[in-house]
């Protein structure tokens, strides 16, 4: 997901310091973080950095977390929950350090407002995220809460539904521009073309959903946030050029995927129809085809799909000439029944199951 994340930033202005291996660092102030929650499409959190220092023990870690003005940023009758991702030797308990971390930073607010927030599990208000590998420690206030790819319409699932994130950057990764056609069979729930359609009237994603960590940090600015709010609601367009057109054989599956486009307030720009794939319009001009078939998570399946692969090369061949394929799948030997060459084969990962977005430019 990094370069897809890479490219929004770099296309939104920021400037990109570091790339990790599951995230970037830009220069920014809590606007900005306000801006990037509402308008990301690939990302999964904004972590506003606090501070970074050296602790090589939990009683070190505690100390230092304790010279942070946490009374600045959180309510001493608020709700804390923190998060970590902690490599070092010395901690076998991350659990316990945790509980180390947390208890530093309820403890600076009561010593100074001579009460303490709340903590637990929920991420729906405020969330710092500590970053702990070897000897180096970074704190950061979680500005998401929950993770951006629940934009907040998915509200019906049909059988394997792929995380919004994602489906964005698959749409991100291949040809497809927004005046172009977005045809998508096999649409299970409908993320796909719903990303599609978000992309194509430019709505930021943000816009789907009321709360975000940011929300929750003392100084929260309700007006910048109301202001900037509705000016990206002004800057989306109404219609797109292109058609988006949305099938799948189960009606179950239809019914989902058209109830979630609603709740995403784009069911009046994608075409659902319940039919075979093979029956899915195919309109002239530009335009892609993106499959996201079923990859075997089905007991029986086993010997069905590799017919069911060949199948979708066969109608790219046929239907599909002066258009890109796509098929996004974490079965790579099924893949290759497609029995077409692909032009790009790009690793993306579905949760934890390494896939491939393979690309076909067809004739
Ligand atoms: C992995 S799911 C797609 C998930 C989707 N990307 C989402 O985010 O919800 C695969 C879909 O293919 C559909 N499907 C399977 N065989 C089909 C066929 N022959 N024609 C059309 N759709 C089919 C299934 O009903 C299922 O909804």
């Amino acid at each position: 997901m990094v370069p897809f994340l890479k490219t929004e930033l770099v296309l939104l202005g920021f400037v990109i310091r570091k790339t990790r291996l599951a995230g970037v660092e830009i220069d920014g102030t809590l606007d900005d973080c306000m801006f990037l929650n509402l308008t990301l499409r690939t990302a999964h959190r904004v972590h506003f950095l606090l501070k970074e220092f050296e602790a090589n023990s939990s009683e070190e870690l505690s100390r230092r977390l304790k010279t942070i003005p946490w009374e600045e940023y959180i309510d001493k009758h608020g709700y804390l929950s923190l998060t970590s991702f902690i490599k070092n030797k010395s901690i076998t308990n991350t659990q316990f350090a945790n509980l180390t971390a947390k208890d530093a930073i309820v403890d600076r607010i009561r010593d100074r407002k001579g009460a303490r927030p709340d903590s637990g599990p929920k991420l729906n208000q405020t969330v710092v995220f500590l970053f702990w590998k070897g000897n180096q420690a970074s704190v950061y206030l979680d500005t998401s809460g929950e993770s951006l790819n629940r934009r907040g319409y998915r509200k019906e699932s049909h059988t394997a539904p792929m995380q919004e994130t994602l489906a964005a950057a698959i749409i991100q990764a291949g040809k497809w521009e927004s005046d172009w056609h977005f045809i998508n069979p096999m649409c299970g729930s409908g993320t796909l073309a719903i990303e599609a359609a978000l992309m194509a009237t430019q709505k930021a994603p943000g816009l789907l959903r009321p709360n975000f960590g940011i929300k929750h940090i003392l100084g929260f600015e309700e007006d910048s946030w109301k202001k900037l709010r509705s000016e990206l609601r002004q800057a989306s367009v109404k219609e797109p050029k292109g058609r988006i057109i949305a099938s799948d054989i189960d009606s179950r599956a239809i019914q989902a995927a058209k109830k979630n486009a609603q709740t995403a307030g784009v069911d009046h720009l994608i075409e659902f129809k319940k039919c075979d794939f093979r029956d899915t319009e195919i309109p002239d001009g530009n335009g892609v085809v993106v499959f996201n078939p079923p990859y075997g998570e089905r007991i029986g399946e086993e010997n069905e799909l590799p017919i069911l692969y060949k199948a979708i090369g066969d109608f790219f061949k046929k239907e599909c000439a002066g258009k890109w394929g796509y098929v996004f799948t974490g079965n790579l030997p099924l893949s290759k029944k497609i029995g077409l060459r692909s032009s790009q084969r790009i690793e993306l990962y579905n949760s934890t199951i390494e896939s491939r977005l393979l690309e076909f430019e067809l004739y």
